[in-house]
């Protein structure tokens, strides 16, 4: 048993990177709750870590829905009472994602919508129940540096990245009166769906970093890490 067991609630969790840290996090005996948009996957997905004997809770929660996200922290405050530790994971990576300048405004919508806005709501409908000296972990990626060289992929999703760390730092600000951490981690280029198979991360080196800012002792706050390293915005 884990007497320091934190409660810890993964967005799109079902697979991936999210899945990853839901599993490392479940080993370490943390009370997870694995979230998902997809009642079938979701449950898929919980089974999955069942049967090699791990526990965790599943909800369903799509992040650019905002009455299922308000249900999903009803849900938590039921069970729960409190959360510890939100990890905002869920993202979309479009396949039309070719360009600011030219195509449909439907791209930048859902990329946005799911990237960015999906992550805040999390945080404004989750935040009653989060403990002070909770944790917010927002899942960012190098293709939203702002002092990289600009890598001529996925503008919009990069575009996202950016708005995402935007915002882990002003939270942090606006959080640190009650003592919670924002931080926002990229993975590196990890081997999902999204990453693709050339990928040279396993997943397992991707949810590291994660299940580090959210269980180890930590005195940062909005900062933008890559394995357990401070990095630049
Ligand atoms: N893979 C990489 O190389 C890489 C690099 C840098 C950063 N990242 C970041 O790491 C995180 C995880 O990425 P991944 O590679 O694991 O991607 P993935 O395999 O495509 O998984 C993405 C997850 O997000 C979920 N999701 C998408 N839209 C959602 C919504 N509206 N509501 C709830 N869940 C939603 C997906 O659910 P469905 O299964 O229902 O679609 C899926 O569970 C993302 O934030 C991504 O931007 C990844």
């Amino acid at each position: 048993m884990n007497t320091d067991a934190r409660t810890i609630v993964v967005t799109g969790a079902n697979k991936g990177i999210g899945f990853e840290v839901a599993r490392q996090l479940a080993t370490l005996k943390h009370n997870v709750v694995l979230g998902a948009r997809d009642s079938a996957k979701g449950r898929e997905a919980v089974d999955r870590l069942e049967g090699e004997g791990l526990d965790v809770h599943f909800l369903l929660m799509d992040v650019t829905d905002e009455a299922s996200i308000k249900q999903a922290a009803h849900q938590v405050s039921v069970q729960f009472g409190k959360l510890d530790v939100l990890i905002n994971n869920a993202a979309v990576l479009l396949r039309e994602d070719q360009s600011l300048s030219e195509g449909t405004a439907e791209v930048i919508h859902k990329t946005m919508r799911t990237n960015v806005f999906g992550a805040v709501q999390m945080v404004r409908h989750f935040l009653p129940l989060i403990s002070d000296g909770g944790r917010i972990i927002n899942t960012s990626s190098a293709g939203g540096s702002m002092t990289d060289p600009v890598g001529g992929w996925s503008p919009v999703y990069c575009v996202s990245k950016s708005s995402l760390n935007a915002i882990t730092r002003h939270l942090a600000y606006e959080l640190s009166s009650r003592n919670i951490s924002v931080n926002a981690y990229c993975p590196g280029w990890v081997k999902t769906d999204m990453g693709g198979e050339s990928a040279p991360r396993s997943v397992a080196q991707g949810a590291d970093t994660a299940v580090w800012l959210a269980t180890a002792e930590m005195k940062e706050t909005g900062k933008f890490f890559r394995d357990r390293k401070i990095i630049p915005w």
